[in-house]
Parts: C-alpha cells; structure tokens; sequence
C-alpha cells in the first residue's frame, strides 16, 4: 500500500534511490531530483513525492509545491500515445482550432488531459519546425500533417485499433 493511504500498490521506490544517493543531500537540487523521477517513472506519482520528500528532509507539501509550480512536470501518467497538436502561427492559421476541437469532442479529453482508458494524451505544443504541414500533430515521434478534422480523428482510430491488436 501506498505512503500517501491511497489504493495504488505504489511505485517502485528503490528506482529512485540512486538518483537520491547524488542529488538528495542539496534540498537546491530538488528540481533535478524530480525530473530524474519523471524520467524513471514518466510521471511524478504521489507516493515518490513523499518518498523524496522524507529522503531529502522537506515536506510532501513542498515537493509537491515544487512539482505544480513548473509546467514541464506531469503528476499524472501520460497515454499510450502522446499527442502533441501544434498552435504555432502557421498552424493555428490553417486551422488547428477545429482540429483541437475535434480531437477533444472525439476523446473526451481536454489540452492536458489523458483518456479513461490510458491511451491518448492530449498536448498543444508551440511550432513542431514542420510549418509546410501544417496542420500538424506528432503523436509518438510521428507528424502528421494537412490535417482536417475528419482525417485527425481518423488517425487517432488507427491508432486505437493498432493498440487494441
Ligand atoms: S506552426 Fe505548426 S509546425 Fe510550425
């Protein structure tokens, strides 16, 4: 059971005790510290923010202040895939609002947020470099561009049945 008494069985803490070995005896390297965590664990799961938080003598309350404070750390776990949906200007021009909106209406999900099911995440990002696309989405490492709604909701079916094989 999890230090923070909710149902989880936990993460696997011992992962983190190397990086705590080098960075935790300076509370001024908390942020390396938890970007360590959220490379090991993809996320910054609660029970690891108490862990850290006895292991570098602060609080959860702070750590956890840390953590919320800076956009680049996720304190829930990410999909199966990522999508990072570009706003830059040449995307935004050629249509990524109704590409968004049927992405969200789609999945349910809003900018930031993951499915039920753990599959799709959700991100607007600025210019993914590929304005020629645009507009683009990268799920996974993989553009797609000159997209309409039809043809963004379409790929993330693809997607569904590929996880689903
Ligand atoms: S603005 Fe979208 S790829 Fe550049």
């Amino acid at each position: 059971m999890c230090k923070c008494n909710c149902s989880s069985a936990g993460s696997d803490l011992k992962l983190l005790d190397g990086v705590l070995e080098s960075y935790g005896g300076d509370k001024g390297n908390l942020i390396t510290v938890l970007q360590k965590a959220q490379e090991i664990y993809g996320y910054i799961p609660t029970d690891v923010v108490y862990y850290i938080a006895e292991k570098m003598g602060s609080t959860p309350a702070k750590v956890m202040g840390v953590a919320t404070f800076y956009t680049q750390f996720r304190l829930k776990p990410i999909g199966k895939y990522l999508i990072m949906l570009c706003k830059g200007t040449a995307c935004h021009v050629n249509g990524s609002g109704e590409i968004e909106k049927a992405i969200c209406k789609h999945l349910n999900i809003e900018d930031g947020g993951t499915t039920d099911d753990g599959l799709f995440s959700l991100k607007n990002v600025a210019c993914l470099g590929c304005c020629s696309l645009s507009p683009v989405m990268m799920i996974n490492g993989v553009a797609y561009g000159s997209l309409t709604p039809d043809k963004a909701v379409g790929i993330l079916e693809d997607l569904k049945k590929e996880a689903a094989e």
